[in-house]
């Protein structure tokens, strides 16, 4: 809506009240998206973050190397995307977009140009970048899932009372941006289709009974970490916060666990109790994408630092498709088959026997939490591989520790 209106005076207001009523109706009866008349070509309502990079150059680097910045890049999302628009009905074919260009919501009519921008693997256009959460006025929270509107003005929202005044664009504080429910608009499940179920479970589980929740900590406060700068280049230093989004990658995974065991030798058999303290107010893993998982692994190493034994167990959300089989494809998801993901601030046992080594004055017991990479059918995993620039070196592809602890334990007296 134009900017001009938004302070109405006083007796302005009767008459705005009714405009808007028409034009809400107008906009109902036309079935069109909330900008009237003349709509503003794409790049001018969301603008790309290069164009805030001149002034927000710390903010603009530090997004640049988050997940957020490669919202519609990666191989497997290219490749998922493919997969899900093959069976997709024609009406649901925004659906992924939804919250990797949620931009999508106010023009739907470009489908097919997202849709080329992501195939071309290098898109001129953003996903998630700075207009995308920073227009964003209002969040239903009681839609499933929550639906953001964009106010596509000259106004940027944010979380400052008084931000300095600039030529371009004036700025406005809103509540949500330092809240959840900003962050969980994108979060928590994907939109319903018929390709998917009624009925499942939320990606971030029982979040708003958490400890970290209920005492004031919002999503921001651990990944959008404080820190004291310039806003803006040359303004004064102040509290900014972070825009690294740091989570599978980045610091905040030394925060994610506390992984404690204890080993006991019983004659031939040895046993591993190990005991991991989720931190995190949210599921762990977040089961989307559907290969999502965790995994805890024990190793044991006797003589010489051979692994004499090794066993993995997952940390994840099994989905059945329409034909009862698993998919890590969670659009197909008809119901779950097994969950084990880690829940809010869970803490979860583990126990393992093992023969104890032979001949080995002594064994390294080692625990390591991982996520582990990208599986599912082989003809997917090829797919990802040829299409992904780096081949097997992509991101996806790779390991990632969360936590690891080892001890030696003596199996004999000396
Ligand atoms: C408009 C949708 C949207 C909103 C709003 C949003 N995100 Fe995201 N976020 C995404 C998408 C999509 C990705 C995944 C990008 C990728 O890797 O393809 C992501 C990735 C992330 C990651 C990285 C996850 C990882 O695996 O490392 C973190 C952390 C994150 N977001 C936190 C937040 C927080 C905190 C907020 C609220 C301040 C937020 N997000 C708001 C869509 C959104
Ligand atoms: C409700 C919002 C939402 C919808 C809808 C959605 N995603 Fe995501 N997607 C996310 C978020 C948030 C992440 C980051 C998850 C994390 O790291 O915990 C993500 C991560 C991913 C990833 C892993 C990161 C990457 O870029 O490689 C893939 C692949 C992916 N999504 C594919 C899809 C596909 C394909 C669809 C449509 C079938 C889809 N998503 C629909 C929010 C969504
Ligand atoms: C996923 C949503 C999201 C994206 C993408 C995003 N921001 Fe933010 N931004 C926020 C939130 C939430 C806050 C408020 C954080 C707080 O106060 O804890 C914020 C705060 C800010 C602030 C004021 C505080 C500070 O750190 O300086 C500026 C300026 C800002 N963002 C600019 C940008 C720019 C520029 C980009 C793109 C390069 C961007 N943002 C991308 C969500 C986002
Ligand atoms: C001409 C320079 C300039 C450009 C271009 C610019 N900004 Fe800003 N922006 C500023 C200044 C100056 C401030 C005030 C900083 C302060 O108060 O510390 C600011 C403040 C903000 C804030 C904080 C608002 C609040 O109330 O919390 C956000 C968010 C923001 N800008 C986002 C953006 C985004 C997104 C873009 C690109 C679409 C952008 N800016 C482009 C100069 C600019
Ligand atoms: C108390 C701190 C804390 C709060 C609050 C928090 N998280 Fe996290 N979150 C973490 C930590 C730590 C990790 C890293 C886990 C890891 O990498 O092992 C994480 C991981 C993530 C990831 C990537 C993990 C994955 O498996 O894909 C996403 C996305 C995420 N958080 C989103 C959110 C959202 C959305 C909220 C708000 C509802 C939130 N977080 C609140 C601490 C927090």
């Amino acid at each position: 809506m134009d900017k001009t209106i938004q302070k109405p005076t006083l007796s302005a207001r009767p008459i705005l009240a009714v405009m808007g009523s028409i034009l809400v109706l107008t906009v109902l009866a036309l079935g069109i998206s909330s900008t009237w008349a003349a709509k503003k070509p794409l790049e001018k309502a969301f603008p790309s973050s290069e164009k805030c990079k001149r002034c927000h150059l710390r903010v603009f680097e530090e997004w640049e190397a988050s997940a957020q910045s490669r919202s519609i890049v990666s191989a497997p999302f290219r490749i998922t995307l493919e997969r899900y628009l093959a069976k997709a009905d024609k009406k649901d074919q925004a659906m992924c977009f939804q919250c990797h260009a949620p931009h999508i919501a106010e023009y739907g009519e470009l489908l097919p140009q997202f849709i080329k921008e992501v195939q071309s693997k290098d898109p001129q256009m953003d996903g998630v970048g700075c207009p995308q959460c920073h227009l964003i006025h209002e969040v239903d929270a009681a839609s499933h899932p929550p639906i953001p509107t964009f106010e596509l003005g000259k106004t940027i929202f944010g979380s400052y009372d008084k931000a300095a005044e600039n030529l371009a664009h004036q700025s406005q504080k809103l509540d949500l941006f330092r809240n959840s429910q900003l962050c969980v608009t994108c979060h928590d499940s994907l939109p319903q289709t018929p390709q998917t179920a009624k009925d499942l479970p939320g990606w971030l589980g029982d979040w708003k009974a958490s400890q970290a929740e209920t005492s004031g900590k919002p999503c921001q406060a651990c990944h959008m970490p404080e820190a004291v700068d310039e806003s803006a280049n040359g303004e004064k230093i102040r509290k900014v916060a972070n825009h690294s989004f740091p989570g599978r990658f980045g610091k905040v995974r030394a925060d994610a666990v506390e992984l404690d065991f204890s080993t006991t030798v019983n004659g031939a058999t040895s046993q591993v109790d190990v005991s991991i303290k989720s931190l995190v107010p949210h599921n762990l893993p977040m089961p989307h994408p559907g290969w999502s998982r965790i995994v805890v692994d024990l190793s044991i190493k006797g003589k010489n630092l051979k692994t004499v034994y090794n066993e993995q167990r997952f940390y994840q959300r099994v989905f059945g498709g329409g034909d009862g089989k698993e998919t890590v494809f969670d659009f197909e998801a008809k119901k779950v088959l097994q969950d084990t993901l880690l829940q809010p601030e869970e803490t979860r046992k583990e126990v393992f026997t093992f023969p104890t080594p032979k001949d080995a004055p002594s064994m390294d017991v080692i625990v390591t939490l991982t996520y582990a990479p990208v599986h599912g059918p082989q003809d997917f995993l090829k797919e990802v591989e040829q299409d992904a620039p780096l081949g097997q070196k992509d991101r996806a592809f790779q390991i990632v520790e969360i936590a690891q602890k080892k001890t030696n334990v003596l199996l004999k007296k000396k």
